[in-house]
This record gives C-alpha cells, structure tokens and sequence, in this order.
C-alpha cells in the first residue's frame, strides 16, 4: 500500500509501485489536464508538482509524470493543474493569456504547473523563471510571449519580499487555501508511514529518480519489485567530513546544484548544469542513476571522474569503496556485482587555488545529451600544473578519464606548444565512432576544441595559438 496527498485528497493505494504517476492521475483519477506527450521526459506536458519535507519544511519542484513511478510519490503531495485552480484565473494564468503564450492550449497545463514551481521558489530572477520553464515544449505559440508572461510573473514574485514563497502564493490566491495545511499533512502521513518499507532488498530493481530506466524499459518497470532508493534516508544529504565531500547516493541533481558546498567549490556550477537535462529531470535524476547507468556521456559521470570521485557500494554484509576511474570495465560493464547499490559517492575537496571546468556540446544547447563532454581539475604550484585529471565522454565505449593526458599536465607551464602536444596525446587515448551524434572525425575534432576552451577559459590571458 502507497500513500500520498494527490492536490486536496489522501490517496491510498495498492496499484503497483512501479506505475507512472502519470498513469495514475489521468486513468485512475480521471485527471486529464496532465497530458501525454512524448512519455519520455522531453516534452514537459505531462509535468506535476511534488511537494516533500524537507529538515521540517515543505518545498515544492516541477518533474515529468511520465517518469516518476508512483513509489516514488509515497509521503509526497502531488499537485496537478486541477490542484493548482481555484475559481477564477490566477495571476500566473491570467500573466499567459494576456500575453497569448498559448494557442491550442495541450502544452498549458505543463507550462503553468513549471511557472508555478518557479513561483514557489526562493527566486523572482526572470532568468530563474525561463530555466524553469527548459524542459517545456510549445510547438505552435511561440516561445516570445510566454517569455512575456514569465517577465510579469517575475514582476509580481519581487513584491513577496522576504515573504515565505507558499505564504505568499496563498495569500495571492496563486495556490487554493488547502496548500496551507499540506505541512501538516504530509507530517502526520510520516508519523505512521505506511509509505513505503524496506524489505527483501536485495532482489529488487533499484530506482533513484527512474530518468533512465522509465525511458529504457518502459513497460518491463510496471510490474517489476523495486527499491526505491530516493527516500531512503542514509542515501541523502551532502556533507563536509574534514577534507572529502560526501554525497549520497540518491543526491538529486537539483540537490546537487543547490548545494553551498558545491556552490563555494565550483562557482560556475550553476553554468554547467544548464546544459544536463531540464528542471523537471534534474529535480528527479539522481546522481548515482547518472554513474550506474554508465552511459559513455552521462554528463555527471564526466564532472566526478575529473574530480577521481570513489563510489561506496553496498552489498547488505559488506562494503568497499571503488574509485570511479576503475569502475567502468566495459560497455555497460561496472566493478559491481549484482546486489550492490551505491550507497555514496566522495571526492577530496580540491584545494582553494584549484581550477576546474566542465564543457558540453549536444545538437540542441539545452535538454540534449552531450555528443562530446569533458571536465577538468588543475592544481596550480606557482605557473606550474601540480595535478591534473582530465575526463570525456562521447569518445569512446565508456566514460574515459584520459590518463596519459593527464599525467603530461603535471610539472608543465600551461603554454600553447603545451596544449599542442597535449592534445596529440589526447588523440591517442580515445577511439569515438560515427553515431547518430556524430562522425568519429568529428568528435575527435570537437573534443580537442574543448580541451582548448578549457585552458581558454582557466588561463584567460593566454595565446592559444602556438608561434610560427
Ligand atoms: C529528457 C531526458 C534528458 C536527459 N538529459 C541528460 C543529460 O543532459 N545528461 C545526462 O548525463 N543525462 C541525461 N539524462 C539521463 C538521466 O536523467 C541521468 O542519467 C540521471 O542522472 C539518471 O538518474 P536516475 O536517478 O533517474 O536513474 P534511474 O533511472 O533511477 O537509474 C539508472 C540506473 O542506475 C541504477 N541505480 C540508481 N541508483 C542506484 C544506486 N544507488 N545504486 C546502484 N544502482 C543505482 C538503476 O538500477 C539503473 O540501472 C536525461 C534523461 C531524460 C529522460
Ligand atoms: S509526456 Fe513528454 S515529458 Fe512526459
Ligand atoms: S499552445 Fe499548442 S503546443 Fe503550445
């Protein structure tokens, strides 16, 4: 049995927990404002809200039903368009059809429930407004006037202040009054949880946000026993403990993003995670989904291998820490025998001088996977690189950490002729093919490209181009 809050009501259920929240609303609960797009997470119109307490407070994020299995829900409010109206059009909705930001209408449900976690963020930035809105697909208004709305949105959200942003949307009847004992609600469901409980694990699919898996084996997850990671408590949270930082296994990708430690230790964080995903997957995808699915260019995989992250794995009785430059054996082949989960993933903190940088390059800037991705870690002594790693994706059958290139860096004075010889080396360390992402010539060229807009952008002053 699974319970949540679904808008205003208690849902209990035995449906099985691997069924779409999706599925649910609009077949079980007859709520058909959330739409069916492309059930792979790329269009957005099936998006919902789930509100979850977390350290005592509720927060709110957007994510694509289509992608989130119900046992994912248990303890949660799930807030769909139906749960968000009130009598009239609230000023969020009235913002869209002022400005025409919507024709035929199927896209609106999804983008209006995105602005609306915009609206219950702490932000009232109209850049902040229109990423939120980055996993959401229009395809006849154009995206000018909801850009318009989402900049009257922004407006209104400034007059909040430092007011608490569910306060306010309730105040402004941007959320019905029932928002305002969801708190409590969602505290009394986790006193006597019947959530969801933790039992014969080791034989169960395990699934953190279910990005990857939904997409991949769609139907086969229906009915199938799993392990939902992403509420289990040891799994969670971010840590300092002296001079590693430790992350839990289910850490979403939003979680990451928002997290100080990585804020003050990677400052254009913020930059990078731009180009993974959209709002609605990042507030799902987890980061050791992104390292087991082992995708050659799971872009967080690329950022942890620069960074010689170690993963714990855990096998019920016995645990070992395995460094992620050893983890891929193969194509889809881990250092993990089949009862073990990643239970943590740690990194030494690199030191204050340390420049790092992650570049991307996907056929679409946004909601695409990457053709070619890489990420740096330099230790500076002086000029000279003290230590250096340096991974790619997309050049080759696994994630690579490029081990000889990385071992040139070290004692040299990053020059052009340095960067040149440097990327001759590279060369020698992957082995791309021609895929629908690109040729192998060209992933070949565009990786050295982004090896050099790495040094371009940690050693701004310097000429790149190696003299006659
Ligand atoms: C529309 C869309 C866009 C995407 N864009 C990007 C992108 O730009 N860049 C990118 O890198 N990825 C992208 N992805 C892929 C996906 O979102 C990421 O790989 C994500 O990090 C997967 O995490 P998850 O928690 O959802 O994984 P899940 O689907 O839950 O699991 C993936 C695999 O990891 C295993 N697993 C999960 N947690 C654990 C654990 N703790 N221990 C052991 N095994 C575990 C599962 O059993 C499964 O084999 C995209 C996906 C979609 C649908
Ligand atoms: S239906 Fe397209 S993102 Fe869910
Ligand atoms: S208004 Fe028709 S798809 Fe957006």
């Amino acid at each position: 049995m699974i319970q949540f809050l679904l808008n205003d009501r208690l849902i209990q259920t035995a449906v099985p927990a691997g069924t779409l929240v999706l599925d649910f609303v609009r077949y079980q609960q007859r709520l058909t404002g959330t739409k069916i797009g492309c059930r792979e997470g790329d269009c957005g119109a099936c998006t919902v809200l789930i509100g979850e307490l977390k350290n005592g407070r509720l927060f709110y994020s957007s994510v694509t039903s289509c992608l989130m299995p119900i046992g994912n829900a248990a303890n949660k409010h799930i807030v769909t368009i139906e749960g968000i109206n009130a009598t009239g059009l609230n000023f969020l909705q009235q913002a869209f059809a002022d400005e025409g930001a919507s024709q035929c209408g199927f896209c609106a449900p999804g983008f209006i429930v995105s602005a609306t976690g915009f609206a219950m963020s702490s932000s009232c930035n109209y850049q902040d407004g229109i990423d939120a809105m980055n996993g959401n697909i229009c395809r006849c208004t154009g995206y000018k006037s909801i850009e318009r709305a989402i900049g009257t949105i922004a407006g209104k959200l400034e007059s909040r202040g430092d007011d608490d942003p569910l306060s306010f949307a309730i105040a402004q009847e941007l959320l019905p009054a029932y928002f305002s004992g969801i708190k409590e609600r969602l505290q009394s469901l986790q006193v006597g949880s019947n959530g969801y409980t933790r039992e014969a694990l080791s034989t169960r699919v395990v699934v953190g946000g279910g990005t990857d898996l939904y997409v991949q084996q769609h139907d086969a997850m229906q009915d199938a026993d799993i392990r939902f990671v992403i509420n289990e408590a040891p799994l969670k949270g971010i840590l300092q403990v002296g001079d590693e930082c430790i992350l839990g296994a289910s850490v979403t990708v939003s979680e990451m993003l928002k997290s100080p430690l990585f804020l003050e230790n990677f400052p254009a964080l913020r930059k990078y995670i731009r180009l993974v995903s959209s709002t609605q997957i990042r507030n799902m995808a987890t980061i050791a989904g992104n390292l087991v699915n082992a995708s050659p260019i799971g872009d967080l995989t690329i950022f942890f291998l620069a960074l010689d992250a170690q993963v714990t794995l855990s096998g019920g009785d016995t645990k070992r820490k395995v460094p992620l430059r050893q983890f891929y054996k193969g194509y889809k082949l881990l250092e993990r025998t089949e009862g073990e989960v990643i239970e943590q993933i740690s990194f030494k903190i690199p030191p204050a001088n340390h420049l790092f940088n992650f570049e991307k390059v996907s056929k679409r800037t946004t909601l695409d996977i990457a053709s070619v991705n890489t990420a740096i870690l330099l230790t500076m002594n002086g000029n000279q690189v003290a230590t250096a790693g340096i991974a790619a994706g997309g050049v080759g059958p696994i994630p690579a950490y490029l081990s000889a290139a990385s071992a040139f860096c070290v004692g040299k004075d990053p020059s052009a002729e340095m960067l040149a010889e440097l990327l001759e080396i590279v060369q020698t360390e992957i082995a791309p093919i021609s895929d629908t992402r690109g040729s192998a010539i060209y992933k070949r060229l565009l990786l050295s490209q982004l090896i050099k807009a790495h040094f371009s952008v940690l050693f701004p002053g310097l000429d790149l181009n190696p003299s006659a």
